[in-house]
């Protein structure tokens, strides 16, 4: 199969003019959360790691650099949009269609990209077969089922367009291969492919408007403006919603990161 033999059904466009934007944003809300999980699986000097879907690259110059000059970092995106370096290797492909020795990695990082697979499952099983013995795969997802997010909204706006927002945007993207409920099945599946030692960390927080989770659902609402008008949104809705997340008095949780951590087991 090559990349040209799927269909390619993500939903985002890193090439569009808001998915920079996009990208940064994610970038700005998750890294501190990742980089807290990666360092605790224990990232030494030498070690080869594949990041799969970087978006803007944060995350594969951090390991680059925890991993040093005899490391390297492979970065695999169907859009890649991240500057390279020394130790960093870039390849534009879609990870369906990868294909790696057993044993190349010691360390696979993905964050917000299976979700968005339908082939999911077989992805899954590919990368613990990537892994030598005794290596770490890291998977971070949304779990788009708790939409319970609004934490407080000022007087003038309407919270209930904010819950129109999150259904209408998971109507336009499960068409196109989102799951929202992959994100809490992520651990069972790792046992499923072999995987030991498997462990997920919850974790979510809030924001004013105009920052972090709010200035992503803005940059969102103008990414796939004409998909939310197609699905049924109102330009009027989603000119109300859009002042609201600028509103610096709104409140709103981020999803729940689930953050999935396993090992392939060691040879004996
Ligand atoms: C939601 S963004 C997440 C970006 C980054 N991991 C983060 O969390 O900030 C998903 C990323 O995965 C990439 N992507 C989507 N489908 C892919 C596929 N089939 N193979 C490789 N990359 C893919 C997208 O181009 C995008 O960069």
């Amino acid at each position: 199969m090559t990349n040209t033999d799927i269909e390619q059904r993500y939903g985002f466009d890193n090439t569009s003019s808001e998915g920079g934007n996009q990208l940064q944003h994610l970038a700005g809300i998750l890294d501190p959360h990742s980089i807290n999980v990666l360092t605790s699986t224990g990232i030494t000097p030498g070690m080869r790691c594949l990041d799969i879907g970087p978006g803007a690259g944060t995350i594969t110059h951090w390991l680059a650099e925890q991993v040093g000059p005899d490391g390297r970092v492979t970065a695999i995106d169907i859009a890649p949009a991240l500057s390279s370096g020394p130790n960093i290797g870039i390849r534009q492909e879609d990870i369906r269609v990868s294909d790696f020795d057993p044993g190349s990695f010691d360390l696979i990082h993905a964050r917000l990209v299976l979700m968005h697979l339908p082939e999911r499952l077989t992805v899954l099983q590919k990368l613990a077969d990537w892994l030598r013995p005794g290596g770490t795969i890291v998977l971070s997802e949304w779990d788009c089922t708790y939409l319970n997010l609004v934490r407080h909204c000022p007087e003038g706006h309407d919270p209930s367009l904010h819950d129109l927002f999150q259904t209408t945007l998971i109507n336009v993207l499960t068409p196109r291969g989102m799951s929202t409920t992959w994100a809490t099945e992520a651990h069972g599946a790792m046992l499923h492919s072999g995987l030991t030692k498997v462990s997920t960390v919850v974790d979510a927080r809030t924001y004013h408007g105009g920052t972090g989770i709010c200035q992503l659902h803005y940059s969102n609402s103008h990414q796939l403006n004409d998909a939310l008008l197609a699905a049924g949104m109102t330009e009027q809705q989603l000119a109300s919603l859009r002042k609201m997340l600028l509103d610096p008095r709104l409140m709103l949780s981020g999803y729940l990161m689930h953050t999935t951590t396993g090992r392939r087991p060691a040879a004996h």
